[in-house]
């Protein structure tokens, strides 16, 4: 009788502990679940003041490395919004942040466009030397230059045909002109190349000229300073319509067809309408860049100028 209470007794205790351990568990693997839910960047955002669904924008978007800078700074309710624009680019993210700031826009598509392409500093402001290993792509604007003694290879003259006199271009530029200018040809247009390779000496007497009829201002918005120009790459041209009396190339039918097809052939329209404020220079009709074909159709379909492709796509 003794045995089995005592049996009975071990059972209760035995069941208590079982209990007693069951709870420890299911606690236990509470704290462990808060604990790691502490590690993740959803909990680390909401406890810097990100609500879940800013939280998860920004987990969508960004690498780990990204999210732990984020983590070190403020809360900004303007992150969560720029990192789902098509072309933020992290690095840039402080230099956008500073620039909301200080611009007349607060459209963040157009804070991004003009940071990307370093519109967020004056003109001709620290200007680097622009990068020639793929001379296809090299960018050159009012913050990229050339340097005085720059000479691009594979430079030819253009016969008659395709030019006024005294022009010379690149090598591959000149055959994916004659390409086009002889399909132009067949639909009724004479597109020929008035303006293309020019030397920093040349480049210089053009903006002379130009600031000594207009002044500096003036000279800017539509010539580059001798070293700022992509003439001097030789993958720029200038075109004219041959029967244009009135030199008026973007009023010519021929400026449509090139618009609608030049890029089939590797140039791009590098100085668009409305798109002054992110190329820097007035609208060019007549200026071309050659840049391939495959790259001119991306440009063309994205519709972006050369500044933004070369920031976002290459320079990144
Ligand atoms: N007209 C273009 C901007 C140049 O001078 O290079
Ligand atoms: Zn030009």
């Amino acid at each position: 009788m003794a045995k089995k209470m005592k049996l009975k007794k071990q059972a209760k205790i035995g069941i208590f502990i079982i209990i007693i351990l069951i709870i420890g568990c299911i606690f236990g693997v509470k704290l462990y679940k808060e604990y790691l839910y502490k590690q993740t960047y959803e909990y680390k955002l909401l406890e810097i003041s990100y609500s879940l669904e800013e939280s998860n924008i920004l987990i969508d978007n960004l690498n780990d490395k990204e999210l732990n800078k984020i983590l070190e700074l403020e809360y900004n309710n303007n992150i969560f919004k720029l990192v789902t624009e098509k072309y933020f680019i992290f690095n840039n993210l402080e230099k956008y942040l500073d620039y909301i700031s200080k611009a007349d826009t607060k459209n963040l598509t157009n804070i991004v466009a003009m940071v990307n392409v370093n519109r967020d500093r004056d003109y001709y402001e620290e200007p680097e030397k622009a990068s020639i290993d793929n001379h296809e792509l090299m960018l050159v604007n009012k913050y990229y230059y050339l340097g005085e003694d720059y000479e691009p290879e594979d430079i030819t003259a253009i016969s008659p045909t395709y030019a006024y006199e005294g022009n010379k271009i690149n090598e591959e530029v000149l055959a994916a002109f004659k390409n086009l200018a002889e399909e132009a040809k067949i639909s009724g247009y004479t597109i020929l190349i008035n303006s293309s390779y020019r030397d920093y000496n040349s480049q210089k007497e053009v903006w002379e000229s130009r600031k000594a009829l207009y002044g500096t201002r003036q000279a800017d918005a539509f010539a580059a300073r001798a070293g700022f120009s992509e003439h001097q790459t030789g993958y720029a041209i200038d075109v004219a319509d041959f029967y244009d009396i009135n030199d008026k190339f973007g009023e010519t039918e021929s400026f449509l067809w090139m618009k609608n097809n030049c890029y089939n052939y590797g140039f791009i329209l590098r100085y668009p309408e409305d798109k002054e404020e992110i190329t820097g220079y007035s609208y060019e009709p007549w200026h071309y860049r050659y840049v391939g074909i495959e790259v001119a159709k991306e440009i063309k379909n994205l519709n972006i100028t050369f500044d933004e492709y070369y920031a976002y796509y290459i320079d990144k």
